[in-house]
């Protein structure tokens, strides 16, 4: 196949590439060579993806099919969708489970409630999980039953440049006591990049299109045993300290950002959040365990890279002082485990 990825040097964008060129696919990916490095053996293609001239330049290739790994404001996908159907049949979208308005209060499938965002919406219109509403929507207007339109939840591996699983691993592999953020017992629903990307390969394989949830089964890992794990990769001794949910919002912790990917336990869910993804499972995608996750990340982590600095999202971690002052209370309140 001819594959053509919009993005492709970074994270999940990046996954996809190295597996469809391990397919002998041919990969082409557009993007303008500021931040990271090419995926050796693909034909790159440099432009930017809101410079409608540099759009018009993909109208001379020919694909089988379009990955969109960059997209983030539906104005802008939309101008994407419209050149490109002229040139590649079939259009994936990596879309994000924060697309449904009941998440994370309530369990979401494929036919829970979307955001209702207009697909020529511009960057000052909504949220991420909006405009991401707006783009699925922007790409089905063009695409039809050819838009692939894949519901992500939290992604992890090699080059997550969100860099929640690498602050995770540098922190434990400092040692000593961890702030350790609600139960051990917590099921989480994490997805390795590169199952994605086989997947993905795999559906566009087959021609597949439609909205489809992507997240790991409940329970792939907990936090648990994903920290004891990253325990394990890092050959640290640290010490896990549990401190409930109550007590952490209490002391102005910060969900997903101050201690990544933890977010309060909610009823309804089991979870923090839960997703359903019976399709995605029928249609074959698997899981690689996440220790094996864990180490690959903390193998690249050992030659030195490090997540490009993100100044559009929150800051990553906990400040150290925070972290042990809330310790210190915890163990003052006499629960401390
Ligand atoms: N991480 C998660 O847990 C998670 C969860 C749900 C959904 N997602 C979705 O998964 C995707 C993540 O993909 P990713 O990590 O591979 O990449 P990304 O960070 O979304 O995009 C980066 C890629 O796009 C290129 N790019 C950025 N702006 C561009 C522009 N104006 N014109 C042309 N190219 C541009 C970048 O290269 P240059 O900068 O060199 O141009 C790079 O190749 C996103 O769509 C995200 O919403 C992620």
């Amino acid at each position: 196949m001819r594959i053509l990825v919009l993005g492709g040097t970074a994270f999940l964008g990046r996954a996809i590439v190295a597996e469809a060129l391990g397919r002998d696919h041919h990969v082409t990916t557009f993007n303008r060579g500021r931040r990271f490095s090419d995926v050796p053996g693909v034909e790159v293609i440099r432009g930017d993806r809101t410079e409608r001239a540099d759009l018009d330049r993909l109208r001379a290739g020919r694909w089988d099919a379009v990955v969109d790994t960059s997209g983030y404001v539906p104005r802008v996908v939309g101008q994407a969708a419209a050149v490109l159907r002229e040139v590649a049949p079939v259009y994936a979208f990596a879309s994000s489970a924060s697309v449904y308005v009941d998440r994370p209060r309530l369990p979401v499938d494929e036919s829970s409630r979307v955001f209702d965002c207009a697909p020529d919406a511009g960057p000052d219109d909504g949220d991420y999980g909006t405009l991401k509403a707006g783009c699925e929507r922007a790409v089905v207007e063009h695409y039809g039953d050819a838009a692939l339109l894949l519901r992500l939840g939290v992604i992890v591996g090699p080059y997550e440049d969100v860099g929640r699983l690498p602050w995770w691993l540098a922190r434990i592999a400092r040692g000593g006591d961890v702030l350790s953020p609600g139960s051990p017992d917590v099921r989480m629903q994490l997805v390795d990049a590169r199952d994605v990307a086989r997947f993905t390969v795999d559906l566009l394989e087959r021609g597949q299109g439609g909205a489809l949830n992507v997240a790991g089964p409940a329970g792939n890992p907990t936090f648990g045993t994903l920290l004891s794990d990253c325990m394990k990769v890092t050959e640290s001794d640290a010490r896990l300290v549990w401190v409930d949910d109550d007590f952490l919002l209490s002391h102005d912790v910060k969900p997903w950002s101050e201690l990544p990917i933890w977010a309060p336990m909610n009823a309804e869910c089991g979870a923090a959040w839960q997703m359903r993804g019976p399709r995605a499972a029928e249609l074959g995608l698997r899981f690689r365990p996440m220790s094996e996750t864990l180490a690959d990340t903390w193998a690249l982590m050992r030659t030195g890279w490090k997540p490009w600095p993100r100044p559009e999202l929150p800051e990553l971690g906990i400040d150290d002082g925070k972290e042990q002052r809330i310790l210190a209370a915890w163990r003052a309140r006499g629960t401390s485990t």
